[in-house]
């Protein structure tokens, strides 16, 4: 699901202003419904910093832009020229320790502000999610800071150390099992039955909140804005559930529409052998739309066509999947469909990593960056060197990676 801007009555916010939701406030849904229901510009502002400030308690620390610069020892590293580059967004910093809790603050702004509007009144329902890791320690914290129940579906074997703060945080969680008849994620499919019943999807796959996506967003429009970046000429995202890469694929195609840019980065997507079912529905469509050759409207028609017969392109893996890059192993990719067609609009595409690799890209990404990422987080490090294997990447090209995902207990 996307949300549709009007980009023809928006201009792309500039300025220094260090909380991406105040900044960027324009560009947020639950902005536009506000001032449509009279709520001042004033007033979203304080509603956002108010909820950051309980955000800080909560956490620590409250959303700030997070950095986004080359980084010479990497580019030195892997052969880039002094006018390429790579890089590297780091989200290890960001509340709860990945990008997850801006898909969820986006949410939550919005709920807040349809509360204070009056479209909405208590009893409010509960919040719930299906994850075991970044996500639902990132909804914890936020539903925390809002003062709302979460529900949280955790595999049996969710890291110990999560399971505590979840806790701590007050959450309640559900152990959901795999049952071998069964395809799908155990713990997504118990969310969706808890949604049925009522509970709130508070996730990050926009095919359950649509919205989620949009808190994602202002982690591309950070990379849009900032001082001294060269245009990309590729952007190389770790993909599970899809929102990430969708999140980022929307802002870079808002910021052309809104003359900020002139042309999209390559977008690559990165998923480990264990699972990869955005490259086999990329591939599926591919296919189709070889087949159907140039004729007038048939590229627009096979994508209308995918976006309206999913199953055909997006199904479980078949298998249990496994990788020491665990955050991505979503059985499906959930937002599959945004990142399909910013790959086909940017000539990028999907990459396929091994184990091997990722430990490389986790290695490397710690000793070059000091940034203290974990093997998810380094996921897109892995596509960046794969794509150098291949001899796509020039050396004068610049490339951007997000390190998201904080090795926790490191
Ligand atoms: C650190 C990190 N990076 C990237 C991703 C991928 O995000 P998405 O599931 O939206 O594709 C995840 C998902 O859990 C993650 O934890």
């Amino acid at each position: 699901m996307a949300r549709v801007l009007d980009t023809a009555s928006i201009v792309f916010p500039r300025g220094d202003e260090p909380n991406p939701f105040v900044q960027y406030r324009h560009l947020l849904h639950s902005y536009h419904v506000a001032r449509a229901h009279d709520m001042a510009d004033d007033d979203y502002v304080a509603l956002v910093r108010s909820l950051d400030d309980q955000v800080a308690r909560v956490d620590g620390r409250g959303f700030r832009i997070t950095p986004f610069a080359r980084s010479a020892a990497l580019s030195e590293h892997l052969g880039f020229a002094t006018d390429g580059g790579v890089w590297v967004k780091d989200e290890t910093g960001n509340v709860s320790g990945s990008h997850k809790a801006r898909h969820l603050m986006g949410i939550m702004i919005y709920l807040q502000v349809l509360e204070r509007i009056g479209l909405v009144r208590p009893p409010l329902p509960t919040l719930a999610i299906a994850s075991c890791g970044n996500a639902a320690l990132a909804a914890a914290v936020v539903a925390r800071a809002a003062g709302r129940a979460l529900q949280v579906f955790i595999p049996p074997d969710a890291p110990l150390a999560v399971v505590d703060r979840l806790a701590q945080l007050g959450a309640h969680t559900t152990v959901c099992r795999r049952d071998p008849g069964v395809r799908g994620d155990p713990c997504y499919l118990q969310f969706r039955e808890a949604a049925r019943n009522g509970a709130l999807p508070f996730c990050c796959q926009g095919t359950a909140n649509g919205l989620t996506i949009e808190g994602g967003e202002t982690l591309g429009y950070e990379m849009i804005a900032t001082q001294g970046v060269p245009a990309l000429d590729r952007v190389v995202i770790q993909v599970g559930g899809g929102a990430l890469a969708s999140a980022v694929v929307q802002a870079f195609t808002e910021s052309v529409a809104l003359g900020v840019s002139t042309r999209l980065p390559r977008f690559h997507t990165v998923q480990t052998r264990g699972a990869f079912p955005l490259k086999r529905a990329y591939d599926r469509l591919a296919h189709r739309i070889l087949e159907a050759g140039t004729a007038d409207g048939s590229l627009q028609r096979e994508l209308r066509y995918a976006a309206t017969h999913r199953s055909e392109f997006m199904w479980p893996w078949e298998e249990e999947p496994r990788s020491i890059a665990h955050g991505i192993l979503d059985d499906e990719t959930y937002d599959w469909f945004a990142s399909v067609q910013g790959m086909l609009a940017s000539g990028g595409g999907p990459v396929v990593v091994d184990e091997r690799l990722l430990v490389e890209a986790y290695d490397l990404a710690r000793e070059t960056t000091g940034v203290n990422v974990d093997h998810t987080g380094a996921a897109g490090l892995a596509g960046l060197l794969q794509l150098g294997r291949e001899g796509v990447v020039g050396p004068r090209e610049n490339v951007a990676v997000i390190l998201s995902g904080v090795q926790r207990g490191a």
